[in-house]
């Protein structure tokens, strides 16, 4: 049997990894500054994550909800306490659209209604809601398509208001990223986000951040939303939770009830994933990775902005993006093929940085001094 080809791949096959770096088969030692596209949050194998996972695999990897499983109820209280959200409920499953679909339904489920608002150039997951929200009509099915999703320019508080204003009392809920990753690294600004909050709490409808990319102490604050000093009803969250481990969460305001069979999942919250997520948080913690994340990242753009032929430097903490002219569109390929660095990008000409929140001063300056010199020979 062959593979369904849908990924167009790099030649590269990784067999090992450690902190921000990875080896292929041949010896050849890589950078990583993409993380499995944002997915390494502590550092490839860091080994109280691979203790952790192990110890926990010799007891008890798997058993389904209809048990108690005190790891979920450690994870919850101790992602309460770092996300500053200790009133907030977890509700576990296994991946970012899965996240996204659960906060959807369940906003709809709050507030009987049927509409959600999304905006320009979001990426939500490919899922059937989570695609119906996202803003891509080609991963879109026509068994997908629903008149339930509008979507609204983003980052422009008049249009969302006047939105409001006329379709407010049928909105179940609003779903934005803190800074959008595939779109492109667009933040989302601190007034938007803002009167998303204002107009959902007035019209009784659910503000839904989606933390799966921009999340989990990314941007140097654990929710990039945190910025604009909003608190949503629903944060959903994936990618750097598990460190690579398939695990998700959403986290869910107070004023949301639960019921029992509402929402419901065999394999999100088991034992071995709860072990993941909790050892990553664990070090998280332990070795202040989110204001790393601050630090590193602020100096990074810094000496990238220095750079004249990168335009647009933006992000926050270790989400980064910047475009690249005409004659440097190769860049990201000279990069992993001359440089031996992992980099992402988005279309049609932005480089991606999303690397392990661990990452070191002396990496950020081998990827300058790196791109520097690509820069040289091509300008
Ligand atoms: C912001 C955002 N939401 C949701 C998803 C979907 O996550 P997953 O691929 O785990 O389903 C992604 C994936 O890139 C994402 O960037």
């Amino acid at each position: 049997m062959k593979l369904f080809d849908v990924y167009p791949i790099n030649d590269i096959t990784i067999v090992k990894a450690k902190g921000s770096y990875v080896w292929d088969q041949e010896g050849q030692q890589y950078l990583d500054l993409y993380g499995g596209h944002a997915v390494i949050s502590i550092g490839h194998t860091h080994p109280h994550y691979v203790q952790r996972i192990t110890d926990q695999l010799n007891k008890v990897g798997f058993y389904s909800n209809s048990i108690r499983i005190p790891l979920q109820e450690e994870l919850a209280d101790k992602l309460g306490r770092i996300s500053g959200r200790p009133d907030y409920r977890l509700f576990l499953c296994n991946s970012g659209a899965e996240a996204n679909e659960n906060a959807l339904k369940l906003a709809s489920f709050h507030n009987g209604r049927k509409k959600i608002v999304a905006f320009t150039q979001s990426f939500h997951g490919r899922t059937s809601l989570a695609v119906a929200a996202t803003d891509n009509p080609a991963i879109v099915a026509p068994v997908n398509q629903t008149d339930n999703v509008v979507f609204l320019p983003f980052n422009d508080e008049a249009a969302l208001e006047e939105y409001f204003a006329q379709h407010g009392e049928e909105v179940s809920s609003v779903i934005v990223e803190g800074i959008q990753g595939v779109g492109g690294i667009n933040e989302a600004s601190a007034g938007f986000l803002q009167s998303i909050s204002r107009l959902c709490k007035k019209y009784n409808a659910v503000f839904i951040a989606d933390s799966v990319q921009c999340g989990y102490g990314r941007s140097g604050k654990f929710f990039s939303h945190d910025y604009a000093g909003v608190d949503a009803d629903v944060y959903t969250m994936a990618k750097g939770m598990g460190n690579g481990f398939p695990v998700a969460g959403i986290i869910i305001a107070p004023q949301l009830q639960a019921k029992h069979g509402m929402l419901g999942t065999t394999f999100g919250g088991n034992h071995l994933a709860c072990a993941a997520a909790l050892a990553v948080l664990e070090v998280i913690e332990q070795e202040k990775l989110i204001a790393n994340a601050a630090e590193t990242g602020n100096y990074l753009m810094g000496e990238l902005r220095k750079i004249p032929q990168l335009k647009r430097v933006r992000g926050k903490g270790l989400m980064i993006g910047f475009d690249l002219p005409d004659d440097l569109k190769d860049l990201r390929k000279d990069l992993l093929f001359s440089q031996r660095i992992f980099t992402g990008e988005a279309k049609p000409n932005t480089i991606r940085l999303l690397p392990s929140l661990a990452l070191r001063k002396k990496d950020a300056d081998a990827f300058l001094e790196a791109i520097q010199e690509e820069i040289t020979a091509k300008c």
